[in-house]
């Protein structure tokens, strides 16, 4: 391709470093489906979820149809499967779910070829395809190939989080699947104010990609505020469980109030209590209940906590002083301050199975000395998902967020053990129901 770059700017996207990044992933995400045993491909871990075979067909169906039919206007390779696997989305409710048959999926089988096809044409589109064009907001700055590729990523973590409540004897542990032993020595809890200041929300207009939901960037003001320098671990989650507060009304909200009295929940859904012992149920074994393990929580389990403290959890912004501003007023990309992440910042990018002892990585503590804000868990806020002023939705995936903000989903930041290392960025943005009890998610206080 000749470049003229005295013209206008030149299509500038490394396409080696495309077919790398899918490649890796792809690879990851075989990996995963090889954690599953075959008699429980058809099995929906989570009752609300689609069961494991669509996730096998989704990835390629939703490359396919975004990178090539949509952003090339290429023809279909396979209808049926291409409109059976593109919905990302979950049934509504638990009889929808159940009403979609086993017989509707196909075999692993065929799911598998349909990927390996899938991945070849993907290939040859990331190598020599005409996948980016300024002008065209599918491509330009190849965005429909950064879409799949980030997708694919997510949903590694959407995996994990449904294996993991999948019975133990439905997987196959990878022989390196040892859960770390719990540190000794009792935390000393402690926080720290944060001075109020400006935080810079979402993704600047020329970063290389983000999803819609991450623009425009604007700057808040946040007021001051104290904050906890660890999460919430287990420990201190046993005395809300223990004081009783699954049974305070006072102390939960309305809608949350009417799922907890539903579904019974007493404890975390990461916990079980077997002859007045409390567990921890990993990934591939159960283990007596790690105490300065963050716990893991819905929203709606957290907020309460937090108003059992006379506390709140943090809202949005006030992530953004935590983890990325400075007491000399400058904003850093990361918390720990411009380094790129690595093993040693965090408990990200598929480290570990589990949570590791809060505290564990202190070389990726805020300017603050706040740790944790990056992996471990994503940081539940208080602020509902929605579009920030001047939101468009995005071309190549136009429901991706819209479909969202429907103030029935609240914000999470940073990550957890199971983020690819692509989503940790200062500008993305997670998100669930307050009753979604599944997520690698964790929480602090502040007031
Ligand atoms: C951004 C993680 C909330 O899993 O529902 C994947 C990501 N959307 N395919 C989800 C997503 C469509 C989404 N989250
Ligand atoms: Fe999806």
């Amino acid at each position: 391709m000749s470049r003229s770059p005295q013209l206008s700017a030149p299509p500038s996207t490394d396409r080696q470093e495309l077919i790398r990044w899918f490649r890796e992933s792809r690879a990851r995400s075989r990996k995963l489906f090889e954690l599953v045993k075959p008699e429980a491909y058809y099995d929906r871990p989570i009752s609300l979820r689609n069961p494991v075979v669509f996730y096998e067909g989704h990835l390629p169906a939703f490359s396919y149809n975004t990178l090539i039919r949509k952003g090339l206007r290429g023809p279909s390779l396979d209808e049926n499967l291409e409109v059976l696997f593109a919905r990302g989305i979950d049934p509504d409710d638990e009889a929808e779910a159940n009403s979609r048959q086993a017989s509707l999926w196909p075999s692993r089988e065929e799911t598998q070829a349909y990927g390996k096809l899938v991945d070849s044409r993907v290939e040859e589109a990331l190598r020599t395809g005409d996948i980016e064009r300024e002008g065209d907001p599918l491509r330009e700055r190849a965005n429909t190939a950064y879409t799949i590729l980030e997708h694919e990523d997510m949903h590694h973590e959407t995996m994990l989080y449904m294996w993991h409540m999948l019975p133990l004897e439905k997987k196959v542990a990878p022989t390196e699947a040892t859960i770390p032993p719990p540190s000794p020595g009792p935390l000393a809890h402690r926080t720290v104010r944060v001075p109020a200041g400006r935080a810079t929300l979402g993704a600047s207009a020329d970063a290389v990609f983000g999803w819609d939901n991450e623009y425009p960037e604007h700057i808040v003001e946040v007021p001051g505020f104290e904050i906890d320098v660890y999460s919430v671990t287990n420990a201190d989650f046993q005395q809300f469980v223990a004081a009783g507060g699954y049974e305070r009304r006072e102390l939960w909200r309305d809608e949350d109030w009417r799922w907890r009295e539903q579904t019974g929940l007493q404890h975390p859904n990461f916990w079980a209590e077997r002859e007045g012992q409390w567990f921890w149920r990993g990934m591939f074994a159960e283990v007596a209940l790690p105490q300065d393990w963050p716990v893991y929580v819905s929203h709606a389990e957290a907020s309460a906590y937090a108003r059992w403290k006379n506390r709140r959890l943090m809202t949005e912004a006030e992530f953004h002083r935590a983890a990325f501003g400075t007491p000399e007023g400058i904003e850093r990309p990361f918390p720990w301050g411009n380094d790129p992440p690595d093993n040693s910042r965090g408990n990200f990018g598929f480290q570990h199975w589990e949570p590791l002892p809060v505290g564990s990585c202190p070389a990726g503590a805020s300017a603050w000395g706040i740790h944790d804000l990056f992996g471990n868990g994503w940081e539940w806020t208080s602020s509902l998902f929605g579009p920030f002023e001047g939101f468009s939705a995005m071309a190549s995936y136009p429901q991706y967020s819209a479909d969202f903000f429907d103030n029935q989903h609240f914000v999470m930041k940073g990550g957890s053990p199971a983020t690819s290392l692509s989503l940790l960025r200062r500008s993305f943005r997670n998100w669930f129901r307050p009753n979604y009890p599944y997520v690698y998610a964790k929480f602090r206080c502040v007031n």
